[in-house]
Parts: structure tokens; C-alpha cells; sequence
């Protein structure tokens, strides 16, 4: 099957002090490139968590993911972490950008990273995606120029900017108005398809389903196709 990313039989538990609680029960899914798949569910359904175990953020307590068709369990650590780095852009939640650098030293930092020098085709990337986004004119703005909106936008290309074929993102839109959700949702549609990369979006917005090929709900921790029961 083509696909790109998949999870098999996850379960997680927490420790929450005296006992293991588990939040998530036998997971099955599997994405497929220019797929956008959204997940839905109330809060405390173990979202978070499952995109942070697709993400290799945390590892699952029973059952395996894979990437590109590799599971990530056989991995050595600096495996797993090129694979973090090549194949996933990850948006969180409560994405956080640095107060003293402008809008495209932000973007290009991690491009920077251990000494390399910045090259021609990332700055040229990141003017692409902040156009992509209409944020061009906000390139040279600091953080405390923008609104949460912009921010969050701005979060989204950071994690496009490495160009990875799956980009997780943990309720993208939550503070932004109705025109710009819309922007974010049909952009990242379009990336999805032009670039054959799969989105997975956690999101309560039932507006952005719209532009998901496919939606998806947590209910305590439990895996389910989106119905119109919910
Ligand atoms: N690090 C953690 N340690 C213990 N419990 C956690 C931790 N992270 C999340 N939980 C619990 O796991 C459940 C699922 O959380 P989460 O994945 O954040 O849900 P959602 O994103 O759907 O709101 C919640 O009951 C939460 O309290
Ligand atoms: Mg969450």
C-alpha cells in the first residue's frame, strides 16, 4: 500500500504518580502521501499524544510506528532523530517564536544550526512560504509585531522550511479568525497535493473539513472514521 506513515496496535499509558492510566487503546492508522487527514475530539482524548508518538516526540507503550515503511522501534537514537529532522515538521500547540530575531532570522535559525551557513535556496524558501501564507510583508517584523494569528502562521512555515513529506500540526488554527483558518486550511491542501506530502491536522474546527480527504475522532482514546453521530 502506498502510504507513508502508519501506527499499528498503539497503546499509551501515563504514569500519573501511583498507577499506569492508559490514554490511547490499540491505534490503527495509515496515511497516505497527499493525504490530509484531520483528527477531532474533546479535549483530554489523547490527541496531543498521539501525534507526538507519529511525530517520534514520545514512544508508544505498546505497538509500533512506521515511516516510509520503517519501523521506527529498530531505529538507534541518532536514526530516529535524522528521521525526526528529514521526514517530520511538527506545528505544536503552543508554538513559541524567538522574541530577538525578525520574522526570516526565525525561519532560517534552524537552517543555521551547528555553524552552516545559511544557503540562497532556504532564504529563497522561506520569501516562498511567506507568500505562500501572505506574510511577505512581515518578513523583517519581530514576533512582538504580529498577532497570535500571524504567529501561528508563521509556526507553520518553520516547520515547512526543511520541506518534510509529513507535517503534524496540533490545532493550527485555534486562535486565528475565520478568513485566515480558511487561508491555512486550503494552503496546506494545496501543499499537500503539489508537494505529494501528507498533513495531519488536529483541529475543532469542523470547517476544515472541507479540506481534509478524511476525518478522524478520538474518544477517550479510542480511534473511530468521523460520523455524523458526532
Ligand atoms: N505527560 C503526561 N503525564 C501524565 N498524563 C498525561 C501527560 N500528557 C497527557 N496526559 C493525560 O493524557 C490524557 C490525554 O492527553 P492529551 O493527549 O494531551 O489530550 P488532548 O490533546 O486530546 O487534549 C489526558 O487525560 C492528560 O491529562
Ligand atoms: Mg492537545
Amino acid at each position: 500500500m502506498n502510504e507513508i506513515i502508519r501506527a499499528e496496535n498503539i497503546s499509551k499509558d501515563y504514569f500519573d504518580g501511583q498507577q499506569n492510566r492508559r490514554v490511547l487503546f490499540n491505534i490503527n492508522l495509515s496515511i497516505a502521501p497527499n493525504e490530509s487527514v484531520m483528527i477531532m475530539g474533546p479535549s483530554g482524548s489523547g490527541k496531543t499524544t498521539l501525534l507526538s508518538i507519529l511525530g517520534l516526540i514520545l514512544t508508544p507503550s505498546e505497538g509500533s510506528v512506521y515511516i516510509k515503511g520503517q519501523e521506527v522501534k529498530g531505529l538507534t537514537e541518532d536514526e530516529q532523530t535524522t528521521k525526526r529532522l528529514h521526514d517530520i515538521g511538527f506545528v505544536f500547540q503552543n508554538s513559541t517564536l524567538v522574541p530577538a530575531l525578525n520574522i526570516i532570522e526565525n525561519l532560517l535559525l534552524p537552517c543555521g544550526i551547528q555553524g552552516k551557513k545559511v544557503s540562497q535556496e532556504e532564504k529563497d524558501r522561506a520569501y516562498y512560504y511567506l507568500e505562500r501564507f501572505k506574510l511577505k510583508s512581515h518578513s523583517k517584523s519581530f514576533p512582538y509585531e504580529l498577532s497570535g494569528g500571524e504567529k501561528q502562521r508563521i509556526a507553520i512555515i518553520r516547520a515547512l522550511m526543511n520541506e518534510p513529506p509529513i507535517l503534524l500540526c496540533d490545532e493550527p488554527t485555534s486562535v486565528l479568525d475565520l478568513e485566515n483558518a480558511k487561508l491555512v486550511f486550503h494552503t496546506l491542501q494545496d501543499l499537500s497535493k503539489e508537494k505529494n506530502r501528507s498533513v495531519l491536522m488536529i483541529t475543532h474546527d469542523h470547517r476544515a473539513i472541507n479540506f481534509a480527504s478524511r476525518a478522524l475522532y478520538l474518544d477517550e482514546g479510542h480511534l473511530k472514521e468521523k460520523n455524523d453521530s458526532h
